[in-house]
């Protein structure tokens, strides 16, 4: 079977500047695939190229088997599109802006009434649809955005920073909108959001100029931070010492490093050999010791210190 999303050797360069550099990767049903990366990594000139709104250098995306190179309609009707920042037309009413697709779209008739209350009714706008667009909250702006790229019930979705700019709340209810929508369809979300990674993607790609740097689930991701498996704990200053040195002649742990102190007490963190599993051997040396511990955790690993660690290297 093909797959859904087959992204093979996508490239592009502007001039001299190479902004996508050979990317592969494929995606399939069920996966909601985060595309991380810092600004200018690339992320929206790949999605273009995916949706066949920007023709490639070299390379190119299949969609449901077709290629976006040879047959661009092919791939827009199975692919819903928002693009990043999605200007609509303010003028408009939701209403009629979806009313303006469908007809762009060749859906027309019974057809369109039904696409038409079914989108409405799945982003829940139905009740600001004859509401001009430019007196809509950002929130419900993106929704309406959302809603134009899932008129067409497409397969895929690829969604362009769908919650940047948002407030709090706002991103919630556009994260709880694509999980829902993340069990019939491919979802490729961009984002330079580390927390959305972990709340919405089953899969993170980071790129980082124009260059797949990690691909993987979250957890594999966290896996990769030098924090894995390091054991945080907190005790009183005054045990400082006797603590640090028990710790530090464990023969799994490779090094014990001083963190903030306050109210008498100070951090330390005890960093695994191998990313070793050392909590019990922590916790048992330390009270081995005699030392009463306040606080004691095992780290799962930080996303912000993976992304920053492989963005940033040369
Ligand atoms: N039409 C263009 N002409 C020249 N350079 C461009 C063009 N579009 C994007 N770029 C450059 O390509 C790089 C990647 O941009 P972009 O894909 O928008 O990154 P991202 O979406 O990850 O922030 C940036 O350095 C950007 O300035
Ligand atoms: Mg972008």
């Amino acid at each position: 079977m093909d797959r859904m999303l087959q992204i093979e050797g996508l490239t592009k360069q502007f001039g001299s500047f190479t902004a996508v550099d050979n990317i592969s990767f494929e995606v399939d049903r069920g996966e909601v695939l985060g595309f991380l990366g810092p600004n200018g990594a690339g992320k929206t000139t790949a999605m273009r190229m995916v949706t066949g709104f920007l023709t490639p250098t070299a390379g190119t995306a299949y969609v449901g088997g077709h290629d976006v190179t040879l047959e661009p309609q092919e791939v827009k009707r199975r692919i819903g599109y928002l693009p990043e920042g999605a200007p609509l037309y303010e003028d408009m009413t939701p209403s009629e802006l979806l009313g303006f697709v469908s007809d762009v779209r060749g859906i027309s008739g019974g057809a369109k009434r039904d696409a038409i209350a079914s989108a409405a009714s799945r982003i829940n706008i139905e009740h600001v649809m004859h509401q001009a667009i430019g007196t809509l909250s950002k929130g419900y702006k993106r929704r309406v955005g959302i809603a134009q790229a899932i008129l067409h019930d497409p397969e895929i979705l690829i969604l362009d920073e769908p919650t940047d700019g948002l407030d709090p709340n706002q991103k919630h209810e556009v994260r709880k909108l694509i999980n829902e929508m993340a069990k019939d369809k491919v979802i490729v979300i961009s984002t330079h959001l580390l927390d959305e990674v972990d709340t919405v993607c089953s899969r993170a790609i980071v790129i980082a100029h124009g260059k797949i740097v990690a691909d993987g689930t979250p957890v594999d991701l966290e896996a990769q931070s030098e924090l894995h498996n390091a054991v945080t704990f907190r005790l009183a200053e005054a045990e400082s010492e006797k603590s640090k040195s028990a710790v530090e002649a464990i023969e799994s742990v490779d090094r014990v490093v001083e963190g903030e102190s306050a109210d008498g007490l100070v951090t330390y963190t005890a960093y695994p050999k191998d990313s070793q599993i050392v909590i019990d051997d922590v916790s048992a040396a330390l009270k081995d010791a005699g030392v009463s511990v306040q606080e004691i955790q095992a780290e799962r690993g930080r996303l912000d210190e993976v992304f920053r660690r492989i963005t940033t290297a040369a």
